[in-house]
């Protein structure tokens, strides 16, 4: 058992080795404030006058085994190559009580050298690492804010004693950092990948630039891609000599993985293989994106399970009218669409209007995983190259599919038919999510899928299974579901026929015909026969009328409006907005109506018009399904009541629809009532001053927005960061339409 930190004596804390790591811990613990009294070694006695000078520690220490008398904890951060002998010496003293804890970029040779050195990896021994450095060293180069809001790994064993790495762990997070645990080996495979090998790229490549007789003519002219390429090249040899010996075994495997991906870019460039090389370049690209929005911490890197996604508040003033033109975002549901048709088609399909927006990329991106090309998308144009129906190959990691619910059910469909098992996950949300209303069917048709508890993601899907048809009826009006299994169904035995209990969106099989796919469509019933082929076509996805939505709403309830809203898709199985709106007496004209690439299209001009409460009539409920929550903000400013029933489906979206609508229209002093399976409001009066959360509901927050334009003060909205999930410039559009709407904390 560890014994340390009698009493409130303030914490003694040894630093050997005072570089920029060791230099930087002293500065950045002395900088928190925290009850500390700082010992610094070094064998270069130039460096502990230096670090005195500098008031980065408390005390020079010049006899080490003097100093590790003193110490409660000692941190040792020498290059790696020098740990063991520093735990050599260790060795030869008393060191009960305390604990000592490492800074290495290497961890297995650490471990490895301890239990050589003490027979056993001590207990007191807490394995660190921080992602954190620069390409300067020495202690003059120490910062107390290096290792803020940097990672740490630590990585203790079995028998590492939990009070010791409690204690290293609270330190890092005096310094500012997070810090997390992880398997030794995992780390240092991860490290390899992700640092040792970049280093030692940029210094094999000024090597051999440098090592080339024009190296004066090849550093003039070297511009900034040389420069950013090669920046980490400055960094400290003798430190990259011990990692590259240190951590050999997964870095020759990180050098296999890298001169493999080489080779193939050489190839297709001697080839002229445009394609590959297209490809090659997009998927790093997209990849790199993605991983620069991970730094920054965007919504859509929710992925690794974030909490920062709650970041985003919107912040709305009262009043406003709508003015001008608009064109929305493409269509959510016919971007996750094309993406899964135009991969499984033979031949190049070429989208416009594609929804950059989180969930629809995050399906582009699963695609990619699974091999397929995809260029872009550029201003909404994607170009996909198919890989035929059998074309996809395993991912090598689970497939990420965010927020987006309807690309996880869908997906399930196809990815149940596969020769490779998959894994798809979600965010927190999604996570919550049952998938068991697919998982079932597809389990009746001879997929073998896992599910976590309550049928919830992540789906583990076990492909090589025979599917056979079925002719499912299903127990709610879900489009998910039916395209589901007409997706599975290409890939089936036999006959797959699915019936709907009301009128669903109908994008699946009108894509399906537009890739050349047979089908039979008859009222709410579709069937398909398995071992067709899907032939590549091109694409034009019109607006989003969920997106339009809000603002059909908007220009519907603010006095003086008049706004143009154009190319938005009007599919009649989405229509449901506009003859509820009309209903309550809303000013909508449909106009310059068109088919495109299969889809009815039109401009839609909304003015302003005072609403009534009305009885929303069941048969609509399907076709307005995700319009809810902006029509729930129509009903609080209409006269009278208004009535929705058979709703239940609202209870299983992005969140509680129902409640979280309900709560939020309270609290801006709507009376508002929620039922199981719908809402009672009785409108007319201004919404009050307030703050909703959106409980990470896109729809919710939008909704909440809208209300601005009836309220009597400012509407603060949590949560909003899912909005870039189905309308990526919400906030710029709203602004531009006439509300006055801000964002506070990390942009969504
Ligand atoms: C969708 C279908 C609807 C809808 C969702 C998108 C689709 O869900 O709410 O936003 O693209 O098929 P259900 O199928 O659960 O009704």
């Amino acid at each position: 058992m560890i014994e340390r930190n009698k009493a409130d004596a303030p914490l003694k804390v040894l630093i050997v080795g005072l570089g920029l790591i060791g230099g930087s811990f002293a500065a950045s613990l002395k900088a928190s404030g925290r009850p500390c009294h700082l010992l610094g070694f070094d064998l270069r006695e130039e460096y502990i006058d230096e670090a005195v000078t500098l008031g980065i520690v408390d005390e020079g220490c010049r006899d080490f085994a003097v100093a590790v008398q003193k110490a409660d904890v000692i941190q040792i951060s020498v290059p790696m190559l020098a740990m063991p002998k520093v735990l050599a010496n260790l060795k030869q003293l008393d060191l009960d009580g305390k604990v000592i804890t490492d800074v290495g970029s290497c961890k297995g040779s650490l471990i490895s050298a301890a239990r050589e050195i003490f027979g056993e990896v001590p207990d007191n021994l807490v394995p660190g690492h921080p992602i954190a450095g620069s390409e300067k060293s020495g202690v003059s180069a120490a910062k107390t804010g290096l290792f803020k809001g940097h990672k740490v790994i630590l990585t203790p064993l079995e028998n590492t004693d939990p009070d010791a790495l409690a204690l290293v762990r609270s330190l890092w997070q005096s310094c500012g950092a997070q810090v997390n645990a992880m398997d030794v080996k995992r780390h240092d495979e991860v490290l390899a990948l992700t640092s040792h090998l970049p280093h030692l790229l940029a210094f094999s490549l000024v090597d051999t630039l440098a090592g080339n007789p024009e190296n004066q003519d090849i550093f003039r002219y070297a511009a900034g891609g040389f420069r950013d390429f090669t920046r980490i090249a400055g960094s400290d040899p003798t430190m990259w000599h011990d990692i590259a010996l240190g951590n050999s075994e997964a870095i020759l495997a990180s050098i296999d993985r890298f001169t493999d991906g080489l080779e193939d870019l050489k190839q297709a460039i001697i080839d002229q293989d445009s394609q590959a090389l297209q490809g090659t370049f997009e998927r790093a690209r997209s990849a790199r994106r993605r991983f620069a929005s991970m730094l920054e911490r965007r919504a859509y890197m929710a992925s690794l399970g974030d909490e920062h996604n709650s970041c985003v508040t919107f912040v709305a003033q009262s009043g406003g009218s709508l003015k001008g033109e608009l064109r929305v975002p493409g269509d959510k549901s016919i971007s996750h669409r094309v993406i899964m048709l135009g991969a499984l088609a033979e031949g190049e399909t070429i989208v416009d209007g594609f929804l950059e927006g989180e969930d629809a990329m995050a399906t582009l991106q699963a695609f990619r995983d699974m091999g397929v090309d995809i260029e872009g998308p550029h201003e909404g144009r994607v170009a996909i190259h198919g890989v035929g129906m059998h074309g996809l190959s395993q991912p090598v990691g689970p497939l990420y599919l965010g927020n987006a619910g309807t690309a996880m059910r869908l997906m399930s469909g196809l990815m149940a038919a596969q020769s490779f098992d998959v894994t798809l996950s979600g965010d927190k949300s999604l996570s919550s999510r049952s998938m068991d209303r697919v998982v079932k069917p597809l389990v009746s048709m001879g997929a073998s899928i896992e599910t976590s508890e309550g049928g919830r993601p992540p789906l583990k899907i076990c492909g090589g299974q025979s599917l056979q048809g079925i002719d499912y009826q299903l127990p709610m009006a879900s489009a998910q579901v039916q395209s589901c299994l007409l997706l599975a169904g290409m890939y089936a035995e036999g006959k797959t026929t699915v019936t709907t209990p009301g009128i669903v969106r109908d994008h699946t099989h009108r894509m399906l015909s537009g890739f050349g796919y047979p089908l039979e469509v008859d009222g709410n019933t579709v069937s398909l026969q398995g071992g067709g082929k899907l032939k590549a076509t091109n694409i034009d996805v019109p607006g989003d009328i969920s997106s339009a939505a809000f603002f059909i709403v908007a220009a519907s309830i603010a006095e003086g409006s008049d706004l143009l809203l154009t190319h938005v898709g009007i599919n009649p199985t989405r229509t449901g907005i506009i003859e509820i709106l009309r209903l309550m007496g809303a000013d909508i004209s449909v106009l310059n109506e068109r088919e495109v690439g299969g889809e009815p299209v039109a401009d839609i001009r909304v003015c302003y018009a005072p609403l009534q409460g009305v009885e929303i009539p069941q048969e609509l409920v399907p076709l307005a399904i995700d319009e809810f929550p902006v029509i729930f903000i129509a009903a609080a400013c209409a006269r009278g009541e208004t009535r929705l029933r058979g709703a239940e489906e609202l209870r299983v979206k992005e969140s509680d629809r129902i409640q979280s609508m309900a709560d939020g229209l309270v609290a801006l002093g709507i009376e508002a009532e929620a039922l199981a399976d719908g809402m009672i409001i009785r409108g007319g009066k201004p919404f009050a001053a307030g703050t909703v959360d959106s409980h990470g509901d896109h729809r919710i927050a939008m909704a909440f927005v809208v209300a601005s334009l009836k309220s009597e003060g400012e509407i603060r909205i949590l949560d909003c960061a899912n909005v870039a999930t189905s309308f990526p410039n919400f906030v710029r559009l709203a602004c531009r339409a006439g509300l006055t709407l801000s964002t506070e904390g990390i942009q969504a």
